[in-house]
């Protein structure tokens, strides 16, 4: 086995090296810049002016990440607490036009395109508004809180002609996508299941986010974050740790599972899964909160086109007693595995012996002398001197680049499709189709049954 494992290493260049890229299981630098999308130079002057709708954790993310994409600039910024706006100026400059209400900002004729970085129950209604005021949008994951929310999203980006990109970044990671071609290229053979999980210990995994010191109704247009949510007096906690109820979030799995469903997609082609079984429990953050903090489900994927039927596992963990935390999309296939963290993987390939052999956990051992003697000569007769099993076959790992960010690269497919009309992988049916699944989850322990899902169609059956 150890024979060809270094067999392997010394011949890797010639194979998965080569369209690897990062540095390789022997150390080797093995960059091919042609793949990251971040690498594809455009002008400077080619500007595209963009806005930002939610300055809050993840808006400041994808903005400094849109930042450096050449030729983006950051015009106006929305959000509905003062000290963000703040915030947003001390970082980004006092030139910054910025509001409490995100229609002045669609309404502004210098901005080319938004990121809406909002809570979940903000997406659709922006996102549409967005497109029929001839705005590009960049929408964060999940694209909608509820399923149906997704066909007006399609239909707005269909009517626009604009470019709309979910903003799972998973979609653009260079680990997903040299993933993506290892499956295809059948090297784990044929694959079995997915195991993909998120799991969490501390109280910020948890969403338990720090509430500043100044919120009041005076610093926080409560009633305007609300939207069409349930009318409740002003909350803070609500505000600030939203994702922990169900009237703004989708909970750990519309939050989460979409992230690990997105890259399943992107590696295996499929549309989703066509059934869908879930549990949910609050087990640990008691705190008020209505959300799940553990969620365990197990979805279908037909056979299509693309690919044959397999099945996945998916869980997202806040209460993690382990204390690793941790997220990963483990591919198992009939001749090998596919074990994949954020923006790196380990793969293995095995390779099954015809013969069957015999001995050791085998009826084998329970024969008489006599019946032995006679298999032993009857197996040499028919397979020789093979004992059947399997060789462990290739084994490597792979790093993207030193300070790789697989946000930039995805904030540069959109601004690419934004300047040349380049395709879009993660565009609004793909959104739907990450999103509900994930959000079926909910559906499914709420209900105690399996959720259909028609992933073609994008129907709930
Ligand atoms: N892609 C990723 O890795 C990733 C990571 C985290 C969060 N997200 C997604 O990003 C979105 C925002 O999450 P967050 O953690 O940054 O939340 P956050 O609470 O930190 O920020 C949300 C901001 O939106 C503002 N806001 C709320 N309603 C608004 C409205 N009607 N008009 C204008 N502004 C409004 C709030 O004032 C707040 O500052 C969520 O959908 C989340 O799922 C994506």
């Amino acid at each position: 086995m150890e024979k060809n494992r270094r067999h392997f290493i010394k011949n890797m260049g010639a194979s998965v090296a080569a369209i690897a890229v990062g540095t390789a299981a022997n150390g080797n630098n093995q960059t091919d810049k042609k793949i990251l999308h971040s690498s594809v130079r455009v002008s400077a002057n080619d500007k595209v002016r963009i806005g930002l709708i939610g300055a809050g954790i993840i808006g400041h993310f994808d903005t400094d990440a849109a930042l450096k994409v050449p030729g983006v600039e950051l015009v106006a910024v929305c959000d509905l607490y003062t000290g963000r706006i703040d915030a947003a100026k001390e970082k980004y400059g006092n030139q910054l036009f910025t509001t409490r209400d995100y229609r002045e900002l669609l309404n502004r004729k210098d901005i080319d395109a938004v990121l809406i970085c909002t809570p979940d129950h903000w997406h659709q209604r922006m996102a549409v508004d967005a497109l029929e005021a001839g705005k590009h949008v960049y929408c964060e994951k999940p694209m909608v809180q509820k399923i149906e929310q997704g066909y007006a999203i399609i239909n707005a980006q269909k009517k626009s002609g604009k470019v709309f990109q979910v903003g799972s970044q998973r979609a653009s990671s260079v680990a997903i996508l040299e993933a993506q071609k290892l499956v295809k290229a059948g090297t784990i053979g044929e694959l079995s299941f997915i195991q993909a999980f998120c799991d969490r210990t501390d109280s910020r995994g948890a969403w338990q986010y720090s509430i500043p010191r100044d919120a009041s109704p005076e610093t926080i247009d409560f009633d305007r974050f609300l939207g069409d949510a349930p009318k409740v007096p002003f909350d803070a906690t609500r505000f600030f740790r939203w994702r922990n109820y169900k009237d703004y979030g989708t909970g750990a799995a519309g939050d989460l599972i979409v992230h690990l469903l997105t890259g399943i997609h992107v590696i295996t082609g499929s549309l989703g899964p066509n059934k869908i079984f879930s549990l949910g429990d609050l087990k640990m953050w008691k705190d008020g909160r209505d959300a799940y903090d553990v969620v365990n489900a197990l979805m279908n994927y037909p056979e299509t086109p693309q690919h044959k039927a397999f099945q996945v596992s998916t869980r997202v963990n806040l209460t993690d007693g382990e204390g690793k935390g941790g997220f990963g999309i483990k591919l198992v296939g009939t001749e090998g595995v596919i074990d994949i963290g954020w923006n790196e993987f380990t793969y293995r390939t095995l390779k099954r012996k015809s013969a069957p052999g015999y001995g050791g956990y085998d009826s084998y051992e329970s024969f008489s002398a006599k019946g032995k003697e006679e298999f032993k000569k009857w197996y040499t007769s028919k397979y020789g001197e093979d004992f059947g099993g399997y060789e462990i076959g290739k084994e490597m790992a792979f790093a993207p680049p030193k300070g790789y960010d697989d946000r930039l690269d995805h904030l540069t497919v959109f601004f690419n499709a934004v300047r040349t009309g380049s395709t879009i992988v993660e565009d609004a049916s793909f959104g739907l189709r990450a999103a509900a699944p994930s959000i079926a989850c909910n559906l499914s322990a709420a209900l105690d049954k399996p959720i259909k899902w028609d992933p073609v169609a994008m129907k709930l059956l």
